[in-house]
């Protein structure tokens, strides 16, 4: 009996210690996988579809490179601002935008569009931002999103040393398409207005390509382009993806 129970109890013994190590060793690979999928925030802003969209198109393009490139290493949630946009801010909300303190049924309205659009940008590892020009800058969609996501803060804070972007370590592609030939002109207001404004909340990995001349002849060979140049951008930014998790 006595020998009957060391044998029972040692087997016992045995498998516990075999299925408590194996799924410690299957949540050490779940956890390693988690940290590996990054979350890729992808926003689009043109009012066209993806039929007729180049910023969409092309930023499809770039995303379905990243995926093909590295398979199961970025995790897409799309934003797209033009079935989603968000609230202007009006005399009725304005009044927590600084102080993220709602105190009207409007503010509380306003707070919670704009917080979950915060959580959502924060949670990133990588953004892509497909943006048309219009009239020389960004469409008021992607306009109300950025000023919903740059909050004092939330996304940026001041300090003794000036203000400090607290939304960093992941990289941004822009990909922007214009009817005509007003990239890096003094009309241009597109990335020249979304470098700085993105830097201002933390982003300092920035990359952009630009599609020119969609309305005129000459639109196929300036896709092509931006097309070759996405494809060139690939490593580099998987490399600045977020490389820790939140
Ligand atoms: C309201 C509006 C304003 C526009 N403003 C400009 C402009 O300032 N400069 C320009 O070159 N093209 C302008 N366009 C043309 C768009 O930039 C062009 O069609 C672009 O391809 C749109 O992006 P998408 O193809 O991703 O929708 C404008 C188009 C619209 C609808």
């Amino acid at each position: 009996m006595k020998i009957f129970n060391i044998i029972f109890f040692g087997f016992l013994t045995s498998i516990l210690t075999s299925t408590s190590s194996e799924a410690s060793a299957a949540r050490t690979l779940m956890e390693e996988g988690m940290q590996l999928t990054k979350k890729l925030l992808v926003v689009h802003s043109s009012p066209n579809p993806l039929k007729t969209s180049f910023s969409r198109k092309l930023a499809k393009h770039f995303v379905d490179g990243l995926q093909a490139r590295f398979p199961g290493y970025y995790d897409v949630e799309e934003l797209d601002l033009e079935l989603n946009t968000p609230p202007r801010v009006t005399e009725s909300t304005i009044g927590s935008v600084f102080t993220c303190d709602p105190k009207t049924p409007e503010e509380e309205a306003y707070e919670a569009v704009s917080s979950k659009l915060v959580r959502q940008l924060k949670s990133s590892d990588a953004i892509v931002i497909s943006t048309p020009m219009q009239n020389f800058t960004v469409p008021v969609s992607l306009k109300l999103w950025i000023d919903a996501v740059t909050r004092a803060g939330q996304t940026f804070q001041f300090t003794d040393h000036g203000v400090e972007g607290l939304v960093k370590d992941r990289p941004v592609m822009v990909v922007a398409a214009c009817g005509g030939n007003y990239f890096g002109t003094e009309y241009d207001h597109v990335v020249p207005y979304l470098k700085p404004t993105l830097s201002f909340i933390g982003v300092e990995k920035f990359f952009s390509v630009e599609a020119s001349a969609t309305a005129l002849a000459g639109a196929e060979d300036s896709v092509a382009n931006a097309r070759v140049e996405l494809d060139r951008h690939l490593d580099s930014f998987k490399e600045a993806t977020r490389s820790s998790s939140n």
